[in-house]
């Protein structure tokens, strides 16, 4: 039988996406998360889904100005492990501030613009996470390319979530915005042929 063979990277990703909810569990069975638990968890779940999903989207266009192609192998576990903290995130709202009120959930998420936005790229998200396997990827063919570009409308949406539920005036989420759209112009062809022309005149 072949002994599948990880590359450092992947050890360090496959350990390190476990560490932002080892601590939050920590924090939460040393009260740590301050007054508002609920808040403080929700506010750090989503925080890591998006983190996660923009180092996925990130894997291509870094692996392509490196030349790196372990990069590439990065790109699946990190959107799965974005799923699964924007699943933890979504449960708190509708199980542990909602309570399952059925009713209450469908008022919160469609009359908040930020929320239905949220679920948006949650949906997104679990469309990518159950094709992502092999088996889609030989069934779908050339259309699976096409499906997973759907990842930047996630990261972009997760972006629009982040900015209407912040103040006016707090930049961080227009930050993430800007590196999303940063690296959604790195796919586009031109950009893609310029900025290998520049690694080539750099290396030789
Ligand atoms: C139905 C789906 C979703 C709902 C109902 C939802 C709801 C919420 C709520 C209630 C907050 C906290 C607002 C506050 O108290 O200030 C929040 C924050 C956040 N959410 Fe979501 N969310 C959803 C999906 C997502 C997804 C899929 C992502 C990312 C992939 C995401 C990323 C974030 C981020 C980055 C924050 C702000 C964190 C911070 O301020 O540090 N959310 N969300």
């Amino acid at each position: 039988m072949k002994r599948r063979r990880f590359h450092p990277l992947q050890i360090i990703t496959y350990i390190g996406v476990w560490v932002p909810l080892t601590i939050l569990l920590w924090d939460l069975t040393h009260d740590n998360l301050g007054a508002d638990i609920i808040r403080e968890a929700t506010l750090r779940t989503g925080k890591t889904a998006l983190v996660l999903l923009v180092l996925s989207l990130a894997c291509t266009p870094v692996s392509t100005i490196l030349n790196y192609k372990p990069l590439l192998k990065l790109r699946r576990p990190l959107g799965l492990y974005s799923f699964m903290y924007a699943s933890i995130h979504f449960s708190i709202f509708i199980g542990v501030d909602y309570f399952f009120d059925l009713a209450l959930i469908k008022e919160a998420l469609l009359e908040k613009r930020f929320a239905i936005v949220g679920l948006t790229t949650g949906l997104i998200l679990l469309v990518l996470a159950i094709t992502s396997t092999q088996g889609w990827k030989r069934r779908l063919k050339k259309r699976w390319n096409q499906l997973h570009k759907l990842a930047y409308v996630a990261g972009f949406l997760a972006t629009v979530h982040f900015v209407w539920l912040v103040k006016q005036g707090v930049v961080e989420p227009w930050i993430w915005m800007g590196i999303v759209l940063i690296l959604l112009l790195a796919r586009v062809p031109p950009v893609k042929r310029f900025t290998l022309a520049v690694r080539s005149r750099l290396v030789s």
